[in-house]
């Protein structure tokens, strides 16, 4: 059986001593508890976060990779980079990349290929705008994602598809539990399509935006929820731990 995932996001924040002592707090209690967590700390503290959560048992991923191997990509980093500093995860296709750097879901799948190739697990996301949602359209608008932003070799084990709302990320809003029960519905029935129904494409899916302590536990035990991204409340220890003390 696999775990509820509760990942941390932790976006462009905090400095080294920040990501040590948030590390150092996590992997205290992190698996301790019945979820798998994932720390996903900007790229600068990925190597202080491994060092302190050592062998605890708490995954590490980076927040988005390139899709080749190396070259001349300025500011860029490889999935080996990545695992060479001890990461299986990586975050690919979050909305903040799609809007901030024009990645489209053809740009997200050959990094979440690339990922997967290199051994990664790829943390695909998905999401519709607020327009997106008023007009009707957000059912179609994820499907057609999640559709064309996975790997050609998606299953279980190497991919992980999140589910985001864009006007839920850092709003405070959050979809009633109908509407994520029904959108995990939706993306599940999509990825049957693509990719067949038996147990290796089984699928984690993630619910985020606006993830906390208080609403944890109503999110994590809606149906087709597999686990958490969670941003603004992954960088306290005590709200983030909080949301790993409601894994049903
Ligand atoms: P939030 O961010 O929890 O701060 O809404 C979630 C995300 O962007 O992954």
């Amino acid at each position: 059986m696999t775990r509820i995932l509760i990942a941390g996001n932790w976006k462009m924040n905090g400095d080294i001593s920040m990501a040590q002592n948030l590390a150092t707090m996590i992997a205290s209690e992190g698996d301790a508890l019945n979820c798998e967590y994932l720390l996903c700390p900007p790229f600068t503290a990925i190597q202080t976060v491994a060092s302190a959560i050592g062998d605890s048992g708490i995954s590490l991923g980076g927040q988005d990779c390139h899709a080749a191997e190396a070259g001349a990509h300025t500011g860029d980093i490889s999935v080996g980079m990545l695992t060479d500093l001890g990461c299986g995860y990586v975050i690919v296709g979050h909305s903040e990349r799609r809007s901030n750097h024009g990645e489209t879901d053809a740009d997200v799948k050959v990094k979440a290929e690339a990922a997967v190739e290199g051994g990664l697990t790829a943390i695909v996301c998905v999401g519709e705008s607020e327009a997106e949602r008023e007009s009707g359209d957000a059912l179609a608008v994820v499907g057609s994602q999640v559709a064309s932003s996975l790997p050609d070799a998606a299953s279980a084990t190497n991919t992980v598809i999140a589910y985001e709302p864009v006007w839920a990320i850092g709003t405070g809003k959050v979809p009633t539990v109908e509407q994520i029960a029904e959108m995990h519905l939706h993306i599940k029935s999509v990825l049957t399509q693509e990719f067949g129904s038996d147990s290796s494409k089984t699928f984690r899916i993630l619910y985020g935006g606006s993830v906390n302590a208080e609403n944890a536990d109503e999110i994590l035990r809606t149906d087709g929820v597999g686990g958490a991204l969670v941003g603004g409340a992954s960088l306290k220890a005590e709200s983030f731990l909080a949301i790993g003390r409601s894994c049903p």
